[in-house]
C-alpha cells in the first residue's frame, strides 16, 4: 500500500494567509494540517508516500523534506497546472506503480486516523473504498447517493440539487484500475479531471467501490471558520503537556493548556484546551479556551479567546477582546496611543475586519 497526499492549490478562499504560504502548511493546534495527514497515513503503517505538488511546491518541499522525520520516505510528484485531483492521479502512475493506494487530501483533518479504513479495503476485494459524512451544505463537496442497502448509485460533484447530505470526505482507496478510469474522463465544467467522476466511472464499469460512512469529526480545512473549527477538535484530542522549559509565573494556567518548549507565561489566567508554543510570551493576560499561539509570539495585556496566531506576531489589545480570529505571521495589533483615538489599520489584500 502507497499513499497519494494532494498538496497543491492555491487556498484563495484562505487569503490574505495564502499569499504567503501554503494552506496545507497553516498549523491546527500548532501543527501544519499537512504534517497531521503525513503522520495519519505514517500510523496506517503506509510509510512510501508521494506529495503532488503545486506552485507552491518549494515551500511544502522545505516543510517535509524526505519525510524521514516522521519515519517515512517521501517522493514529489510536480503537477504543472492544477487539473483536478483525477490528473494528480494520473501524473503519479509511475510513483503508484501497479499497488494499492490511499489518497488523503494535504487539507483535510479527520478524527480517529484511518488505520481502521484501510484494514478493510485490505481484507476486502474492493476496487475502490471511499468516504462519506453527512453535512449541512452538501453542495460544496463530491455527494453520494446510496440505495437502500447502502451501495452507491450515484456520486456527483458540487450539485447544486444534492440527491443527499453525504459529502465524499477527502479520503479515498484504489487498485489499479482507477487507472483506466482517470484515462477515461473528461474536464468537469470547472475544467478539471474530477476524481469523483473517475469513481463514477469505476461504478458504471462494473468495478465494487464501497462506501464508508464516518460518524466521527471531519474538516475540510478551505476557509478561516474551517481553520477555527479544525482547531478547536484537535485541541479536544491533544495530550497536554508542560515542558519543563516553560516558565509560569504568578498565573493560572488550567490542566487543558500545553506549554511548549521555552514559553514564557507572566500575571495571566489560561483556560484550556489550548497550546502556548516554543519561546512565546503571555503578559497581563486571559487566553480563553480553543486557542493556537504558535512560535515566538508575544501576547500581552490582551483577552483572546477561539483564536489561532501564527509565529513572530505581537498582540497588545488592552481595551477590545479578541475572538474568533485568524492572524497571520508577523503582524502587530497594538493601541494606538496617539491622538486622535482612531481605529488604525494596514490591512493586505483580502483581509477581513470586523468591527464592534
Ligand atoms: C474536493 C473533491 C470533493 C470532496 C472534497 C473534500 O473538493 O472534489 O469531491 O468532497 O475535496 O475535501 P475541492 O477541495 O477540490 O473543492
Amino acid at each position: 500500500m502507497r499513499g497519494l497526499v494532494l498538496s497543491g492549490g492555491k487556498g484563495t478562499r484562505l487569503y490574505p494567509l495564502t499569499y504567503t504560504r501554503a494552506k496545507q502548511l497553516i498549523p491546527v493546534a500548532n501543527k501544519p494540517v499537512l504534517v497531521r495527514v503525513i503522520e495519519t497515513i505514517r500510523d496506517a503503517g503506509v510509510a512510501e508516500i508521494g506529495v503532488v505538488i503545486g506552485q507552491t511546491g518549494a515551500e511544502i518541499r522545505e516543510a517535509l523534506g524526505d519525510g524521514s522525520r516522521w519515519g517515512v520516505a517521501i517522493t514529489y510528484i510536480p503537477q504543472e497546472q492544477p487539473l483536478g485531483l483525477a490528473h494528480a492521479v494520473k501524473i503519479a502512475r509511475d510513483f503508484l506503480q501497479d499497488e494499492p493506494f490511499v489518497m488523503f487530501l494535504g487539507d483535510n483533518v479527520i478524527q480517529g486516523g484511518i488505520s481502521g479504513l484501510i484494514r478493510d479495503f485490505t481484507n476486502h476485494a474492493w476496487n475502490s473504498q471511499i468516504v462519506l459524512k453527512a453535512v449541512d451544505n452538501p453542495s460544496s463537496f463530491g455527494v453520494a447517493k446510496l440505495r437502500p442497502d447502502g451501495t452507491i448509485e450515484q456520486l456527483i460533484e458540487k450539485p447544486k440539487e444534492p440527491p443527499s447530505n453525504l459529502a465524499l470526505v477527502g479520503i479515498y482507496m484504489f487498485d489499479r484500475h482507477i487507472f483506466e478510469a482517470v484515462n477515461a474522463i473528461t474536464p468537469s465544467w470547472r475544467g478539471e479531471l474530477e476524481i469523483t467522476d473517475a469513481i463514477q466511472w469505476l461504478i458504471e464499469h462494473g468495478y465494487v467501490v464501497s462506501p464508508h460512512v464516518h460518524t466521527g469529526w471531519w474538516i475540510d480545512t478551505g476557509k478561516p471558520t474551517d481553520m477555527l473549527e479544525a482547531n478547536s477538535y484537535v485541541l479536544d484530542e491533544i495530550t497536554p503537556y508542560i515542558d519543563p522549559s516553560a516558565v509560569i509565573e504568578n498565573s493560572e494556567v488550567d490542566r487543558r493548556v500545553t506549554v511548549e518548549a521555552g514559553a514564557r507565561i507572566f500575571n495571566s489566567t489560561i483556560h484550556g484546551p489550548t497550546i502556548i508554543g516554543e519561546g512565546t510570551l503571555i503578559e497581563n493576560s486571559y487566553i480563553g479556551p480553543y486557542t493556537s499561539i504558535y512560535h515566538h509570539v508575544t501576547i500581552k495585556s490582551c483577552e483572546i479567546d477561539r483564536s489561532i496566531v501564527l509565529e513572530n506576531s505581537a498582540i497588545e489589545s488592552p481595551n477590545a477582546r479578541l475572538y474568533g480570529c485568524l492572524i497571520g505571521r508577523n503582524v502587530t495589533v497594538q493601541p494606538r496611543q496617539a491622538r486622535p483615538r482612531t481605529l488604525t489599520m494596514n490591512l493586505g489584500d483580502y483581509s477581513n475586519l470586523w468591527m464592534v
